[in-house]
């Protein structure tokens, strides 16, 4: 089960030497109260979701994937462009994540430098880490890390997406990828449904039973974690606990997107590691602010206001 953890000395001190989120403006006399706060991205590339979550003031920044401009309705690369654009114009100079769609390097960092023309001052680069051999051609496995190194060489500012373990985000840090997007939600729901509790040590938190790497090998190796009983089903927050912990052992200072989040609870757990963003889809925002109680609060409190009234 998920236990409360102190944050350590290390991560408070990281987060406070982080950029202030809610700044106090010069002459306010109440200073923010939350001037360290994580940010709140939206995971979406719908127009119509994104403007009232920046209109309420509630979201700093917005990532997106192709599937996500799929479902926004892009059916070609220009319309897929086009959205970016309106996305990137709707909440500059606040951070937009646009993900790469082509699979060789050289090709990857032409096609960065064409999304980053499209908002020069706030759009984000988004390289899958890796995954490469998975592809119908397949491709070197250290494409996503080269990727990234290319890139900040341009001072070009990237997002290491489809992580899955916390060496993936150490190396894709190395590489010196500006955000680091762990898929807790993916993980925890791989986990749940198909992790074999029955197996021995050996059935780590992060290995996957069937998957064999490019010499064969079974992918099959262990961590404290749940050879200690971990609960599989918390991996997702492990994962974003791990990595928070290694970048702040190491004073690394690519920022932690807590990614693929599926409900309120898991914002909670991440909130408790100590993840420097959120980023989340439109519809779980929508019901962060939502409490069975609070409804019947309210309800309370408006008819006993209506004396007032009179
Ligand atoms: C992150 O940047 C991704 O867009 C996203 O969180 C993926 O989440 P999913 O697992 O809901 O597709």
């Amino acid at each position: 089960m998920f236990t409360i953890n102190d944050l350590s000395a290390a991560l408070i001190q990281r987060r406070r030497a982080m950029e202030i989120i809610n700044a106090t403006p010069d002459g306010k006399k109440l200073t923010h109260p939350a001037a360290h706060a994580p940010r709140i991205f939206a995971d979406t590339a719908t127009i119509d979701e994104i403007r009232p979550l920046k209109e309420a003031g509630i979201i700093n920044g917005v990532t997106t994937n192709p599937t996500l401009l799929k479902k926004a309705g892009a059916k070609s690369w220009n319309e897929a462009k086009e959205i970016l654009t309106a996305i990137l114009k709707l909440m500059h100079p606040l951070p937009v994540s646009l993900e790469l769609t082509k699979t060789e390097p050289d090709e990857m960092v032409k096609q960065a430098e064409e999304l980053r023309a499209l908002g020069p001052e706030n759009s984000i680069i988004k390289v899958a880490t890796g995954g490469y051999q998975a592809l119908e051609t397949p491709c070197d496995p250290f494409t996503g890390l080269k990727v990234l190194h290319k890139l900040w060489e341009r001072d070009i500012k990237t997002n290491a997406t489809l992580i899955f373990n916390s060496t993936q985000a150490f190396w894709a840090a190395n590489a010196g990828a500006t955000y680091v997007s762990p898929f807790m939600g993916r993980l925890a729901d791989y986990m749940y449904k198909n992790d074999q509790p029955e197996l021995p040590p050996g059935n780590s938190l992060y290995s996957i039973i069937d998957h064999k790497n490019a010499k064969g090998d079974q992918f099959v190796s262990n961590t404290e974690y749940v050879a200690s009983g971990g609960a599989r089903k918390d991996a997702g927050v492990r994962l974003v606990r791990e990595i928070m912990a290694i970048f702040a052992n190491y004073d690394i200072h690519s920022e932690v997107i807590a990614a693929s989040v599926r409900n309120p609870v898991q914002l909670t757990e991440v909130l408790l590691a100590g993840a420097d963003i959120l980023t989340v889809p439109a519809d779980v925002l929508g019901t962060v602010s939502e409490h069975p109680l609070s409804d019947k609060g309210m309800v309370s409190f408006d008819t006993d206001a209506k004396v007032f009234s009179t």
